[in-house]
């Protein structure tokens, strides 16, 4: 057991740091507060935020992007696209071999409080299916455990979480019998928290004995996963590839062969799926080429008029919207998520931060009065050797619950996967009656138990005999 240094250990060096405030009520609290105040602060790095504040708050940020020279990066078309089927199948196989070799694991990022849709509890555990209203984690864990079983192969799963919410995420796997995966494949990460401050740079407190930390945005989720010992319990397992999600988005193969096969083929360090833009302000991240570098600018930095920007033939030039699809390859990680000084930037972002003034009173500002630091997992392809992009099919890889209601809501992702199950069907020569956005009339689900993406299907449905009638309200699988 680890015991926390003394007061008189820590005085100094937040002194020094300009941050004594932080023991400001020292005297006043009882002894439990003062050795949960000594145990937080000792996990602050003084020196990290040094450097923030330097950088964020007295320097005015790290560096303003110009935009004058920026390209779409490249990207691999699917065939139906004008990609080169051959090359498709190629990877495919390579991806499928990784996979039966143990060599991949699964990565979905669930620290987010997502505020946006109103949901208390961890997102995962939202409940998405159109008929047995699976969650979001049982969806996934299906779609591991059909890999799994599709490829021979003993696939870990590693779910980042936060301080906030990951005795919850714990305890709805624990209730569900991990959604029959072995427990001991799952493997939860709580990610790291960076101190909030003022416009002065001063650590705020939230009460007299909590230092106000936030988390340190799914870029940290990189430095997580090395400094958990995850990355060595993966090189320990054989595992090299670490395929990347986001917790709100069902649609997702988790674990698609022909992104890996790509990554691996194309010996990528950071490989990302790009999805078309569904129309030119769609608010998504753009991939980009800037300075040679592959880069990721956010639809909020990147110029509307740049957006919009359309070619000859009137499609536009920076069409390639980042879903959060990636796949890492765990040396990538190890490097940029520890010691090294390639290391993802900090972004900063003005909030409203409840905290206690000079009094010990606690107040609830009106205005943003803080600065919370977060680091972008996008941020590691600039850092990244040979990054591979691939184009994915939005119907097949995202439609995110992002809302309560309206795009990216629960309705509209519920809609997207009775679309994705109809096109399944139909891919493999069973036709639903459907309206002209491939909708079907009725209300059935695909378990992802059973099929974890379309090819899976097609394979799974031949196999069928008799093959089952799809009406309302049937589960398939
Ligand atoms: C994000 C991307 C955007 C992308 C979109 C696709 C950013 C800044 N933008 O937007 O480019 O097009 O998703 O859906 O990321 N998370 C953590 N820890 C954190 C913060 C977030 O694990 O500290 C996780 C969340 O649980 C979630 C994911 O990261 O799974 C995305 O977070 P969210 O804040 O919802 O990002 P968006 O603004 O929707």
């Amino acid at each position: 057991m680890t015991t926390s240094p003394s007061l008189d250990q820590l005085h100094p060096q937040f002194e020094k740091a300009g941050q004594e405030h932080v023991f400001r009520f020292w005297e006043d609290l009882s002894s439990e507060d003062q050795a949960r105040l000594l145990q937080r602060a000792s996990e602050v790095d003084l020196q990290e935020v040094a450097l923030l504040v330097e950088t964020h708050v007295k320097g005015g940020g790290a560096h303003e992007q110009g935009f004058d020279n920026l390209e779409p990066a490249p990207f691999i078309p699917l065939p139906e696209q004008g990609g080169d089927a051959a090359s498709w199948q190629e990877a495919e196989a390579v991806g499928a071999e990784a996979l039966r070799a143990g060599r991949v694991a699964a990565f979905t990022v669930a620290g987010g409080q997502g505020t946006r849709l109103g949901y208390d509890g961890p997102k995962g555990t939202f409940p998405v299916t159109p008929v047995t209203q699976k969650t979001l984690f049982q969806v996934f864990a299906e779609k591991i455990a059909r890999s799994a079983e599709r490829f021979g192969a003993e696939i870990h799963w590693f779910i980042l979480t936060s301080e906030i919410n990951n005795d919850a995420t714990v305890a709805a796997f624990k209730e569900n019998n991990f959604f029959g995966l072995e427990s001991d494949r799952v493997h939860f990460i709580v990610q790291g928290l960076v101190p909030a401050v003022d416009q002065d740079g001063k650590i705020l407190m939230a009460d007299r004995s909590t230092i106000a930390m936030t988390p340190d945005g799914h870029g940290g989720s990189l430095r997580a996963l090395v400094r958990s010992g995850a990355t060595a319990l993966m090189a320990e397992k054989g595992i090299d590839c670490i395929s990347y999600f986001q917790v709100d988005n069902p649609l997702i193969p988790c674990l698609d062969p022909a992104f890996i096969g790509f990554h691996i083929l194309g010996k990528s360090e950071c490989s990302s799926k790009m999805i078309p833009k569904a129309y030119p302000l769609e608010k998504v991240g753009h991939f980009c080429l800037q300075g040679g570098k592959t880069v990721v600018i956010e639809y909020s930095d990147l110029p509307e008029e740049k957006q919009q920007e359309t070619l000859a033939d009137g499609s536009l030039r920076f069409v390639s919207g980042s879903v959060a699809i990636h796949v890492f390859d765990r040396a990538f990680i190890e490097r940029v998520g520890g010691g090294s000084d390639a290391k993802l930037p900090f972004h900063r972002a003005d909030k409203k931060i409840p905290f206690v003034n000079e009094q010990g009173e606690i107040v609830k500002p009106e205005s943003p009065n803080g600065i919370k630091f977060e680091m972008f997992v996008f941020d590691a392809l600039p850092l990244a050797e040979n990054p591979v992009i691939i184009e994915g099919a939005r119907s097949e890889n995202f439609s995110p619950v992002k809302n309560a209601e309206g795009v990216d809501s629960p309705q509209t992702c519920k809609e997207d996967q009775l679309r994705q199950y109809t096109a399944w069907l139909k891919a493999a020569g069973k036709n639903l009656a459907s309206d002209e956005t491939g909708l079907p009339e009725i209300c059935f689900e695909i378990s992802p138990r059973f099929a974890a993406d379309k090819q899976d299907f097609v394979a799974q449905w031949e196999k069928l005999d008799p093959k089952p009638e799809i009406k309302d309200g049937v589960v398939l699988g």
